[in-house]
C-alpha cells in the first residue's frame, strides 16, 4: 500500500493508543518527537522507498529462526561513544590508559569515537594498541559551503575508520532526521568508512506499545538504498533514548528482543546471511556491571558505551565481558 496509507494507519493507531492512555491528546503528540522532525513534510516517498514505514514483511522477534542465528557468526563491537568530553591532550591520555588496560583482549573489535579535534592525539594514544579510533558524525555533502561540518573524505584521510551516525542527541539537539541520517550514512559508506547506525525509542513510544514499529521504521529508512555489500560495513546500535546517560538501562531481555526486531527488519530486507551477519549492539548506561549480562543475550553483539568509556578502568572492564 501507498506511504499515505501507511501513515494513516500509524497516526490512527498512535492517536487511539494515546486516548487509551492516561495522557488523551498531549500523551499522543508526544509518541513521535523524532518522527515529526523526521518528517515534516508527510512521509519519507522522497527517499525512494515506497514502503518504507510499512510492517507487513516484518517476522517476528518470537519466531524461533531469529533466535536460532548463530551469533558466533557475528564480530563482537565494543565502542565507546566520548560525546563533547575530554580535551585533546585529555583524550591521548585517556586513550593511552585504555590501551594498556585492553593489551591482547582481542574477542572484540575495540573503538573509541571522539570529538573531531581529538581524532589526531587520540590516535597517539591509541598506537600500537588494537583500539580503532571513530568519529560521531559525518556530513553527507563532498565539501562546499557548510559550516562547521566535517565530510567523509576529510575523516578518511585522517585514518578514521568508524562514524557513528544517527545518534539520538543529533536526533534530539541537532534536528537531525532519517534522511539526513540516510544520507549521512550512504557519503560515509561511499568514502569507504564503516558506520555505527543508531536507532532507538523514546520513553512514551516504549510505553504506548510501539517500539517495534519506531524500530522497523528507522531502521528502514536510514537503510534505505543501502546495498547488501553496503550492510557488511555497517553495526546498528540499538539505543532506547529514556536509557541514554539517565542511569536506567534496559533489561538484558528488552535489549534482546528490540536486537532481535531490527536483526528481524534486517532479515526481511537483505535476507537471513544479512542479518545472521550483522552486528547489534546494545547502549544506553551500559557499564562495568551490567555488561556480561547484556552481552550474554544472543541478539546483543556488543556495547556503545557513553559515560562508562570516558573512564579506562570502566571501559576495560566492559571489554573483558565481552571476551566470553
Ligand atoms: P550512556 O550513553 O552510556 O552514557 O548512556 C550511551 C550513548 O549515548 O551512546
Amino acid at each position: 500500500s501507498s506511504p499515505a496509507s501507511h501513515a494513516s494507519r500509524i497516526n490512527k493507531k498512535t492517536a487511539s493508543r494515546g486516548a487509551e492512555g492516561s495522557g488523551g491528546a498531549g500523551k499522543a503528540a508526544a509518541l513521535f518527537p523524532l518522527r515529526r522532525s523526521i518528517c515534516p513534510s508527510g512521509l519519507p516517498d522522497a527517499i525512494g522507498l515506497p514502503d518504507a514505514i510499512g510492517l507487513p514483511d516484518v517476522k517476528k522477534f518470537t519466531e524461533s529462526w531469529i533466535l536460532k542465528m548463530n551469533k558466533a557468526k557475528r564480530t563482537a563491537v565494543i565502542a565507546g561513544n566520548w560525546k563533547m568530553n575530554m580535551t585533546p591532550s585529555e583524550a591521548k591520555k585517556t586513550v593511552a590508559d585504555t590501551a594498556a588496560l585492553v593489551a591482547g583482549k582481542d574477542g572484540a573489535k575495540i573503538i573509541l569515537c571522539v570529538p573531531f579535534v581529538d581524532i589526531a592525539s587520540a590516535q597517539c594514544g591509541a598506537e600500537g594498541s588494537a583500539i580503532s579510533i571513530g568519529a560521531q558524525n559525518v556530513h553527507f555533502a563532498e565539501k562546499g559551503a557548510f559550516t562547521g561540518e566535517i565530510s567523509a573524505s576529510m575523516l578518511k584521510e585522517c585514518g578514521v575508520e568508524y562514524v557513528i551516525i544517527g545518534h539520538s542527541e543529533r536526533r534530539q539537539y541537532f534536528a537531525e532526521t532519517d534522511e539526513t541520517v540516510n544520507k549521512r550514512t550512504k557519503a560515509a559508506l561511499a568514502a569507504g568508512l564503516k558506520v555505527i547506525l543508531c536507532v532507538g525509542e523514546v520513553l512514551e513510544q516504549r510505553q504506548s506499545g510501539i517500539t517495534e514499529e519506531i524500530l522497523s521504521m528507522q531502521t528502514k529508512l536510514d537503510l534505505a538504498g543501502l546495498t547488501a555489500d553496503d550492510l557488511k560495513n555497517v553495526i546498528i546500535a540499538y539505543e532506547p533514548v529514556w536509557a541514554i546517560g539517565t542511569g536506567l538501562t534496559a533489561t538484558p531481555e528488552q535489549a534482546d528482543e528490540a536486537c532481535g526486531i531490527i536483526r528481524s527488519v534486517v532479515a526481511g530486507l537483505y535476507g537471513g546471511a544479512a542479518a545472521e551477519g550483522l552486528t547489534i549492539q546494545y547502549g544506553g548506561s551500559m557499564n562495568e556491571k551490567n555488561a556480561a549480562e547484556l552481552l550474554a543475550k544472543e541478539n546483543v553483539d556488543g556495547g556503545l558505551i557513553g559515560g562508562a568509556s570516558l573512564v579506562p578502568e570502566k571501559f576495560a572492564a566492559i571489554v573483558d565481558a565481552a571476551q566470553a
